[in-house]
């Protein structure tokens, strides 16, 4: 079991369960996260930008040059911005935290 604390745009924490293997981006929707994901995984819409929190960022496999391309197109991107869809995780991460950038999806709400 791997837990994985999410921080919406409102800075509400949702705490959710997962398995080794299972993908970020996948945990994160269950959750009720708003993560499109909208290419499943392709690398292809940033819609599943993640900002991870900076303690560990850095015990995440790098990102490819692929990811870091898309990364450039998605909105409040930080430094430790990740796509989502990109993230499998291991025993190593449990208790992974995770932002969810709110900008791009308020605007779109109004
Ligand atoms: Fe499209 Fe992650 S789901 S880039």
């Amino acid at each position: 079991m791997v837990k994985v604390t999410f921080i919406t745009a409102n800075g509400a924490r949702v705490e959710a369960k997962a398995a080794v293997g299972d993908v970020l981006l996948g945990v994160g929707q269950g959750a009720g996260m708003p993560l499109e994901g909208t290419c499943e995984g392709q690398m292809a819409c940033s819609t599943c930008h993640v900002v991870v929190a900076r303690e560990w960022f850095d015990r995440l496999v790098p990102a490819s040059e692929d990811e870091e391309d898309m990364l450039d197109l998605a909105a409040g991107v930080t430094r430790t911005s990740r796509l989502s869809c990109q993230i499998e995780l291991t025993a190593d991460l449990d208790g992974l935290t995770v932002h969810i950038p709110g900008q791009s999806h308020d605007m779109q709400r109004r």
